[in-house]
């Protein structure tokens, strides 16, 4: 009998509730193309009822997929199915990337590997800041705090409306991080390197409040995980002050290579045509 890892052309999958929204297969798609693999990508809309057999169809190789995305509400059941959690995505109890090797379901979470990929490539040497402000304290928060730190950023302020979620993270990961309200958010950014926005502050029109961006060091970073607009509120208010700034699609972007190179065996290039097909469906 044939099994799926052996089924060509290999699938994917992006498995959500409601998944209408995904950019995913736009950018798999793409690379597929590009790197002229046979295989498919595409959307599967999973309700949570029906995810333990969905998992379990992939792990029996019923399913004809050797492996894919995984995103709300599914993240952390996906953690919690699978045979196989590495640990960064153990530590933050959320899966976003799956794939079978040898009848195991293993799970990985790259959104932090894009957070950093992303700035890598567009802003390097961004880690010499020694300290560094996230705004926001939701899902998204998570995976970039653990990579901050696993990178060696030295001071981490998590700064949050309910400080109570903040301070769980501060629990969560440890000694660099340090919890605080949003009362907070103008000192800290005194001296700071790096302004990181994971709240929805900004966010498709929504209101932000005026930081003071011109008090961080000259050669700070301003970045948003917000990339509708493009342009945020807060990455407007840094550039105004003359302060270097990074879009929030790069990390979409980046997110998204470990598993492409997973499921189809090459490791895809995030291209500016890339992020232009991305850009033309926003
Ligand atoms: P995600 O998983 O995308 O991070 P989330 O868990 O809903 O989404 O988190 C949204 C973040 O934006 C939270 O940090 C939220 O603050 P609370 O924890 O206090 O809810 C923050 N946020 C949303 N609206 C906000 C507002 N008007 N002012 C300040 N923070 C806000």
């Amino acid at each position: 009998m044939r099994d799926s890892r052996e089924t060509f052309p290999r699938r994917a999958f992006v498995a959500g509730y409601p998944i209408k929204h995904s950019r995913s297969p736009l950018i798999h798609g793409y690379w597929l193309r590009e790197l002229g693999l046979e295989g498919e990508y595409e959307k599967v809309a999973v309700e949570p009822e029906h995810f333990g057999r969905f998992i379990e169809d992939l792990r029996q190789q019923k399913s004809a997929y050797c492996g894919g995305n995984v995103t709300i509400p599914h993240k952390e059941a996906a953690c919690q199915l699978a045979d196989h959690v590495d640990p960064p995505a153990e530590e933050l109890g959320a899966a976003n990337t799956l794939w079978l090797e040898e009848g195991k379901v293993f799970a990985t979470n790259t959104d932090g590997i894009g957070f950093v990929s992303n700035l890598d490539a567009e802003h390097p040497g961004w880690d010499q800041a020694e300290r560094a402000v996230v705004l926001g304290a939701g899902g998204a928060s998570r995976a970039i705090l653990q990579s901050l730190r696993d990178r060696g950023i030295s001071e981490i302020h998590v700064v949050n409306r309910t400080v109570d979620r903040a301070r769980e993270l501060v629990d969560r990961f440890g000694a660099p991080l340090h919890a605080h309200g949003m009362e907070a958010l103008d000192g800290l950014l005194d001296g700071a390197g790096l302004f990181v926005n994971t709240s929805s502050l900004g966010m498709d029109g929504a209101e932000a409040p005026h930081l003071a961006f011109d008090k961080m060091k000259s050669n700070a970073l301003v970045t948003d995980i917000v990339y509708v607009p493009l342009v945020t509120p807060f990455l407007a208010q840094a550039q105004e002050v003359g302060l270097a700034t990074v879009d929030g699609l790069g990390m979409l972007l980046h997110q998204a290579v470990p598993g492409f190179e997973k499921w189809f065996g090459q490791r895809p290039k995030v291209t500016p045509e890339l992020r232009q097909l991305v850009l033309d469906d926003i």
